[in-house]
C-alpha cells in the first residue's frame, strides 16, 4: 500500500488569454479545474499505474470539497483533515509571455489540525505500508514536521519517501527517511553550494558525488532529477546517471512528482535496480508530453517503456 501526504493542496486553475493586459481586464477561456499538489500529483500518478492508494494531509472549504469529489472520482481513496481555513487556488495563465502563476500561499494551519494529521497517519501506519511525503508545508507548520513524521512512521514498520525542498527536506533528512528525490536546485540548498555550474557535467557529477553521500548516510535509495539533463540514481551499488528521453515536451509542470511516484511504485512492488531507472524515466518523460500539470497518461508511459 501506498500513501500519499499533501499538507499544502490546491485547485490548479489552468487558462488561457489571447494578450495579457497587465494593470487592466483579462478575459479568460479554456478554463481547466484540476485538483494538485505534489502528493496528490505523485496519487494521480499511481493510478494511472494501476496502483491503488490513498491521499492524505489537510483540506478545506469549497475548494475543499472540490479535491475531495475529483480525487473521489479517479477512485483514490482519501483521508483528509478537514481545516478551518480554505484550500488555496493557484491560477495559471498563457499568454504571449508564457505561463503567468498566481498562487495563494494557503491556509493557516492550527496545532490542533496538526495533531489531527497525525492522528490519522498513525491510524494508517501499518507495517510494510509507503508514505510518501509530497511538497510544502501551510503557514503554522514547523520545519521539522517531515522530520517527525519520519520518526514515527519508521517506528511503525513504515518505510518513508521524501520529497520536499529547504529547511522540511534539511531537517527531514535528519531522520533518514528510506528514499528521496531532490531536483538539482533541492540538492544544491540541502548541502550550501551557491555557485553556477558550468557545463552538464559539472552538474552530473556533484549530483552523483551528493548522491552517494546522502546513501552512505543510511538513504536507501537516491534519485536526482536533473530536468532536461535526466537524473541520477543511487543505492548502495549503483550510482548512474541516465540522460533525459528525446521527447516533445508540452509542460515540465509536475514531472518530478510523476518521476517520484514512478520511483515508489517499483520500490513497492520490489523491482530491480535497473527497471526502477527504467520507469522513473519513462513515467517522468510522459509527464512532460502532457499540458500543464496534468498526469502522464497510460498509452505514452508504455510507448516509452517499449522504446528501449
Ligand atoms: N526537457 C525534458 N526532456 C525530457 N525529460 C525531461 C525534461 N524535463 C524533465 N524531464 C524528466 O522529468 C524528470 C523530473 O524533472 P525535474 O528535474 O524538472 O523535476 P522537479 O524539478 O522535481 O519537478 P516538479 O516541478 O514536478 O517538482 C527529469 O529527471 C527527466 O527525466
Ligand atoms: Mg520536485
Amino acid at each position: 500500500m501506498i500513501i500519499t501526504v499533501t499538507m499544502n493542496p490546491a485547485i490548479d486553475k489552468t487558462a488561457e488569454v489571447d494578450e495579457l493586459v497587465i494593470g487592466g481586464v483579462n478575459r479568460l477561456k479554456n478554463i481547466r479545474i484540476d485538483e494538485g499538489g505534489k502528493g496528490i500529483n505523485v496519487s494521480k500518478t499511481l493510478r494511472v499505474l494501476n496502483k491503488p492508494n490513498m491521499a492524505m494531509g489537510f483540506i478545506g472549504g469549497n475548494l475543499g470539497d472540490t479535491v475531495r469529489t475529483k480525487l473521489q472520482k479517479q477512485m483514490i481513496m482519501a483521508d483528509f483533515v478537514a481545516i478551518a481555513g480554505e484550500t488555496r487556488c493557484n491560477l495559471k495563465v498563457h499568454s504571449e509571455f508564457g505561463m503567468t502563476e498566481f498562487n495563494e500561499p494557503g491556509p493557516n494551519i492550527t496545532p490542533g489540525e496538526l495533531q489531527d494529521l497525525f492522528g490519522r497517519i498513525t491510524r494508517h501506519a501499518k507495517s510494510g505500508t509507503l508514505f510518501v511525503l509530497s511538497g510544502s508545508a501551510p503557514a503554522g507548520v514547523p520545519d521539522d514536521t517531515y522530520k517527525k513524521m519520519t520518526e514515527l512512521l519508521h517506528q511503525c514498520g513504515c518505510k518513508v519517501f521524501l520529497d520536499t525542498s529547504g529547511a522540511l527536506l534539511r531537517s527531514g533528512v535528519e531522520a533518514v527517511p528510506d528514499y528521496v528525490k531532490p531536483n538539482l536546485k533541492e540538492l544544491m540548498e540541502l548541502y550550501g553550494v551557491k555557485t553556477k555550474f558550468e557545463t552538464s557535467e559539472e552538474i552530473i557529477e556533484f549530483a552523483k558525488e551528493k548522491a552517494k553521500d546522502l546513501n552512505s548516510k543510511g538513504i536507501k535509495f537516491v534519485a536526482v532529477s536533473l530536468g532536461s539533463d535526466g537524473a541520477v540514481f543511487c543505492d548502495s551499488y549503483d550510482n548512474i546517471h541516465v540522460p533525459a528521453k528525446k521527447i516533445e515536451v508540452k509542460s515540465r509542470v509536475g514531472a518530478g512528482d510523476a518521476m517520484t511516484a514512478a520511483i515508489a511504485y517499483c520500490l513497492d512492488s520490489n523491482m530491480y535496480f535497473r527497471d526502477i531507472v527504467r520507469y522513473a524515466m519513462a513515467v517522468s518523460a510522459a509527464a512532460c508530453m502532457t499540458e500543464g500539470s496534468q498526469s502522464p497518461t497510460k498509452e505514452t508511459i508504455v510507448q516509452l517503456l517499449r522504446q528501449e
